[in-house]
């Protein structure tokens, strides 16, 4: 099933007239027109893009005319590192301090880590133990190189996409986080890694978001992960975009539930109160409890959350 998530988007976004906090793009490969429509016209208090990007110049001067309108963030792709053009336009630009590579920033009230670049066995197969890795880090590498060999003072250009073992200890080690970018996929991928629900799980996020493969998934809709898994996790097409939170229904936002709801989520969930209500439950059909509850469904979901605190049948 294809995921709702760019192609009603923008319909609902205008209707309820309503801007999302964060908005998360696929590959763009140079194209980055229909980024800058879709924040024109969508007005996102911030962008992450999710790695090869490509600009076909500096990616400030790409991106000028909608840096005023939004805060943007990337992280990197295997194809950002093609062509010294491709490395230049993205880490020559002054947008270059936005890479949210191996690192958690707090963007539009969100906790973001970020792991860029794609697993490559020649530096670490992460189905193996770190200890195999042929380097632990880049640095470890360009240290076994000879002058002539290293490129710009370092490793070789393919390789500043590469994940390296540090990279992702590192990010693993820096959490809490709410939400992991990545350009590999997570598991539930036909070529996903492991690696990154273990890091998603470590790190505690609601949601990952990925590029790379040019498709959009909703893992959930497409009966790849339950609900009851520890994560929402979607695919972003190339061209495409996810906004979050979710674009819920029609008078569905948590704005329009009850404060008694809200007290009662938190009661039961404390601080992680806001994920329950925006991820999906089996319980409800697959839909989120604020659309549930929003749709008529309040006294069910209130049931569930007396029951989740309280003991007893839902
Ligand atoms: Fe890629």
């Amino acid at each position: 099933m294809k995921p709702h998530i760019s192609s009603n988007l923008h319909a609902q976004s205008e209707r309820k007239q309503l801007a999302p906090k964060l908005m998360f793009f696929g590959d763009p490969h140079g194209e980055l027109e229909s980024v800058i429509t879709a924040i024109e016209r969508c007005r996102p208090e911030a962008i992450v893009l999710l790695g090869d990007i490509q600009a076909r110049q500096l990616l400030h001067v790409e991106l000028e005319s909608i840096l005023n309108l939004t805060e943007v963030w990337f992280i990197h792709g295997n194809h950002d590192t093609d062509s010294d053009a491709d490395y230049d336009n993205l880490w020559g630009s002054k947008l270059a301090d936005r890479n949210l590579h191996g690192r958690i920033v707090e963007i539009a009230g969100f906790k973001v880590a970020g792991l860029g670049g794609i697993f490559r066995s020649k530096i670490w197969d992460p189905r193996r133990p770190v200890e195999e890795a042929a380097f632990p880090s880049s640095d470890a590498m360009r240290r076994t190189m000879k002058r002539e060999d290293q490129w710009r003072d370092g490793i070789s250009r393919k390789h500043r996409s590469s994940i390296f073992p540090d990279d992702y200890q590192h990010l693993l080690r820096s959490g809490p986080a709410d939400i992991l970018v990545t350009h590999e996929a997570p598991a539930a991928h036909p070529h996903g890694w492991q690696a990154l629900d273990e890091l998603a799980e470590t790190l505690g996020v609601q949601l990952v978001v990925h590029g790379h493969h040019h498709q959009n998934i909703d893992y959930l809709a497409e009966g790849l992960m339950t609900a009851a898994a520890p994560f929402r996790a979607f695919g972003v097409d190339m061209g495409s975009h996810l906004a979050w939170p979710l674009v819920l229904p029609e008078g569905a936002g948590s704005e329009s539930l009850s404060q008694d709801l809200l007290d009662l989520a938190a009661q039961a969930f404390g601080e992680a109160a806001q994920a329950w209500l925006n991820r999906p439950h089996e319980l409800l059909d697959g839909q989120t409890p604020a659309a549930f509850a929003a749709k008529g469904g309040l006294e069910k979901v209130r049931r569930m959350l007396i029951a989740i605190q309280h003991g007893g049948v839902v």
